[in-house]
């Protein structure tokens, strides 16, 4: 199994670019299914979560190919409207499959996608969603039987704004003949973004971004391509990096209108930040000083996957900071691997007190999830001596060219076999 080593306390310098949203690209594909023409998909990033929504895709007979940062999706018979557990496993966003399925077949079978690493994951607000709308669920055997009864204008409020349920909704009321209304929906940047796709394929949505999103279906989906937008969580982890090891660090295609609490947060902690058009010029030197309360909120607050990566710079930072997680339950298994490299951290329930520490010492530690596993690398970076960090399946899942990347910054970065 490949570890990666990391010789930390080297500053960064020059110029990351940053690649296509993981978290926007899966409904996307899902999406890809609708269509009866072709689809192509640019900016997409080689990712294993990626591989895993393309096997999803050939299983419901498409054709489905990438090369270099292009996934092309050809057109085919639906000929199953069944995903098997082992590929609902592989990922939790292939949850959104549901709504995509449904819109396209009227019928979807697939199993409950489970608990992971975060904590519980229900989905009983997708599952109410799709009932307003008319479609009839039943449980068998850890199995959601579900089929399009009925069709009808429907209003849904959610109880929360849920990113997964909102494109499910989407998904599934692009393809009916009616208007839906979604209030209290999600409001992060890829929902608009998946509603950009939509509309190129022939729907109509309106107020995407919002709170209030109006939906109105079609049966005649166009050929379409597009390119997907810039990983906002991805453009934060560089950003913590160079927060942690110092330097001087371009990074370059984003959006930095999506970044504004992560960008405010490293300002306060006295890294000088300069947003561009689609570019953020970081230096961070001198030592880090520590933040107000940093609260995790649906968007347009602080976003749940950043926490994690700014809590391995935290814990670098001269003073306390408190971070308090409101997204999801299990989201601080990275405190403890921290804690083995000299940090200060006190967890209780869904608060993090971080006590700054002048320094962070390489050893032996584990990614347990994904954005965990990225702020370990980031405070390796940070850290004096060499981290060796396994568990390197949760980081593949959502960073492409991470080493690579990093290592253009000047990091002495290895993935070793
Ligand atoms: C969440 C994040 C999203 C991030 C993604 C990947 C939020 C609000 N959502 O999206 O920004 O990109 O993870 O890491 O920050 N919930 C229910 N019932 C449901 C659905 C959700 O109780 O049917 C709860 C979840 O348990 C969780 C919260 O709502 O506590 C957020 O869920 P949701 O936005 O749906 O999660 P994701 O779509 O995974």
């Amino acid at each position: 199994m490949s570890v990666l080593s990391i010789k930390g306390s080297v500053p960064l310098q020059g110029r990351v670019g940053v690649h296509g949203s993981k978290n926007s690209v899966l409904p996307i594909l899902a999406a890809t299914i609708l269509c009866d023409g072709q689809s192509v998909i640019r900016n997409c990033p080689e990712l294993s979560d990626v591989k895993s929504t393309l096997r999803i895709l050939r299983r419901l007979g498409r054709r489905a190919h990438y090369q270099d940062g292009v996934v092309t999706i050809e057109p085919g018979k639906t000929s199953c409207c069944e995903v098997p557990e082992r590929l609902m496993r592989e990922l939790r966003s292939s949850v959104v499959f549901l709504g995509a399925i449904l819109a396209k077949t009227g019928q979807a079978v697939m199993s409950y996608p489970g608990g992971c690493e975060l904590g519980p994951r229900p989905i009983d607000l997708h599952l109410s969603s799709l009932r307003q709308l008319g479609i009839e669920i039943t449980e068998q055997n850890g199995n959601l039987i579900c089929s399009a009864k009925k069709v009808h204008d429907t209003e849904i409020h959610l109880s929360f704004p849920s990113v997964g349920a909102t494109e499910n909704i989407m998904l599934y009321a692009c393809g009916i003949p009616a208007t839906t209304r979604v209030c209290n929906a999600a409001r992060e940047p890829e929902i608009e973004d998946l509603a950009c796709f939509l509309n190129s394929m022939g729907c109509s949505i309106r107020g995407a971004g919002s709170s209030d999103i109006f939906i109105h279906g079609t049966d005649s989906f166009r050929p379409v391509q597009h390119r997907v937008m810039p990983d906002r969580i991805v453009a934060a982890t560089y950003l913590s990096a160079v927060a942690a090891a110092g330097g001087e660090v371009w990074v370059e295609d984003l959006n930095p209108e999506h970044l504004s609490p992560v960008l405010s947060v490293l300002a306060e902690a006295g890294c000088e930040i300069d947003a561009g058009a689609d570019t953020v010029h970081i230096i961070r030197d001198g030592q880090l000083k520590s933040m107000s309360s940093i609260r995790t909120m649906p968007y347009p607050g602080f976003p749940t996957d950043a926490q994690a990566p700014i809590m391995a710079a935290a814990a670098l930072a001269k003073g306390t900071t408190v971070f308090v997680e409101n997204i999801f339950e299990s989201r601080f298994r990275h405190a403890g691997e921290l804690v083995r490299m000299g940090a200060d951290i006190q967890v209780e329930g869904h608060v993090a007190v971080i006590c700054g520490v002048p320094k962070l010492y390489g050893t032996h530690v584990g990614a347990t999830d994904l954005r965990g596993g990225a702020a370990l690398a980031v405070a390796a970076l940070g850290a004096k001596g060499e981290t060796i960090i396994s568990g390197l399946n949760h980081i593949d899942r959502g960073y492409d060219k991470f080493e690579e990347n990093l290592r253009s910054l000047g990091a002495r970065i290895e993935r070793v076999v």
